[in-house]
């Protein structure tokens, strides 16, 4: 079939809107349709060329929300007419990771799908005979995609797509970070350093955790102010003392829990000393650029503190982004206050204006 999609030509470039073709499922493949996306700073990453395992010709995109067309043969757990969200952390479980409850980092179709390839080592998307390759196994900024079954979660169909969508990448990442990684117990201290959209997700789930004190910490006063909104109790402007603040707020102990969601290793370094002695964990959400290291002073872990790292919040997309749209759902997460911009497909390109800019947190894709 025909539709239109976002392509990342040449990096550094626009991405350029077009006609491309779209083959149909094969076996353990789904066709879906998009209703929303979201953009997200990993689209950027790569379109802008930094990403050293980048590749172009590609159709970018991976926070999507759309309706199941159709599926390929041996499709078992998703039928026409499913709203989905798509997972570039997809779950077979089948794999030794999948059915082990410490981690959801699925096995299953890795080595492909970071060459840009499905599960079968080739692509669906094509131009005149070429082949274009789908990014992080979603390709999202198009009408349609195909995806294996394994990386779509199904969702209730009375969530609004444009707020489904942002459960695919950063709002599950820092609920699940808080949920998932950390497990925060009710009644503790949390700081989270960062108020993008995985670090107000993070503060969303101390509140929905029961945490007594939460702390957030960003550059950006009107970040802040959206940490409030999603249960922050204190806000602090970060800089080089941050460290010495939370220490003072906190009886000179530091936090039970800290999350980073900055993608700076200074801040890191800073969750990791803000964190309590004897039981402190610090929580690594954030990306760091490619070679940067995480200097920690030995004695920090031999008192007590933990670092632990959290991909896709440890969540297991197939079995818990369903349930965490169910408690947005059931009114437990304002979704409202995160969609900053409404933007069409051909604006895609301002969607990256935006975020360049930190105007809002996430600008959102409406096919119409
Ligand atoms: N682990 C995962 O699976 C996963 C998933 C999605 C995103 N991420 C990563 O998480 C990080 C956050 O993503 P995002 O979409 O929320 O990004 P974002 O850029 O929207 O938010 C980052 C926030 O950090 C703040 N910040 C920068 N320097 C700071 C400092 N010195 N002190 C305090 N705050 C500071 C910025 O003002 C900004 O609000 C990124 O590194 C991203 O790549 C990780
Ligand atoms: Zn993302
Ligand atoms: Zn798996």
């Amino acid at each position: 079939m025909k539709m239109r999609a976002a392509v990342l030509e040449d990096f550094g470039q626009p991405l350029r809107i077009q006609e491309v073709e779209l083959a149909e499922p094969r076996t353990g493949e789904v066709l879906v349709r998009l209703v929303a996306c979201g953009v997200c700073h990993t689209d950027l990453y790569t379109a802008s060329g930094a990403d050293p395992s980048g590749y172009a010709p590609a159709v970018l995109g991976h926070e999507g929300a759309g309706v199941v067309e159709s599926v390929g043969p041996d499709v078992t757990s998703l039928s026409p007419g499913d709203h989905v969200v798509t997972l570039f952390s997809p779950q077979c479980r089948e794999c030794v990771h999948c059915v082990d409850p410490r981690t959801n980092l699925c096995m299953a179709v890795r080595e492909e799908q970071n060459k840009g390839f499905l599960p079968d080592g080739t692509t669906r998307i094509s131009r005149d005979g070429e082949d274009i390759r789908h990014f992080m196994g979603c390709s999202t900024f198009a009408e349609h995609t195909v995806m294996p079954e394994i990386a779509l979660a199904k969702i209730s169909p009375e969530a609004p797509f444009e707020h489904a969508c942002l459960f695919a990448c950063g709002l599950s990442t820092g609920l699940g970070a808080v949920i998932n990684t950390a497990a925060v117990q009710p009644g503790t201290t949390c700081v989270v350093f960062g108020a993008g959209m995985v670090g107000l997700g993070a503060v969303a789930g101390c509140r929905l955790r029961g945490a007594e004190r939460i702390v957030c910490v960003d550059l950006s006063p009107e970040r802040l102010e959206l940490a409030r909104g999603q249960g922050a109790t204190d806000l602090i402007e970060g800089g080089e003392n941050t460290v010495e603040k939370i220490l003072e707020m906190t009886g000179g102990f530091g936090a039970d829990y800290t999350f980073e969601a900055t993608g700076n290793v200074k801040v890191m370094r800073q969750a990791v000393e803000a964190a309590r002695m004897a039981w402190g964990l610090c929580t690594v959400a954030g990306v760091a650029g490619k070679g940067e290291t995480l200097d920690i002073v030995p004695r920090l872990l031999i008192t007590g503190r933990r670092v632990a790292g959290s991909s896709f919040g440890g969540v297991k997309g197939r079995d818990q982004v369903p349930v965490l749209v169910d408690r947005y759902l059931a009114g437990e997460i304002d979704v409202e206050p995160f969609l900053s911009h409404r933007i069409s497909l051909d604006e895609v390109n301002r969607g990256f204006e935006l975020m360049e800019a930190q105007d809002g947190i996430r600008s959102v894709i409406e096919f119409s």
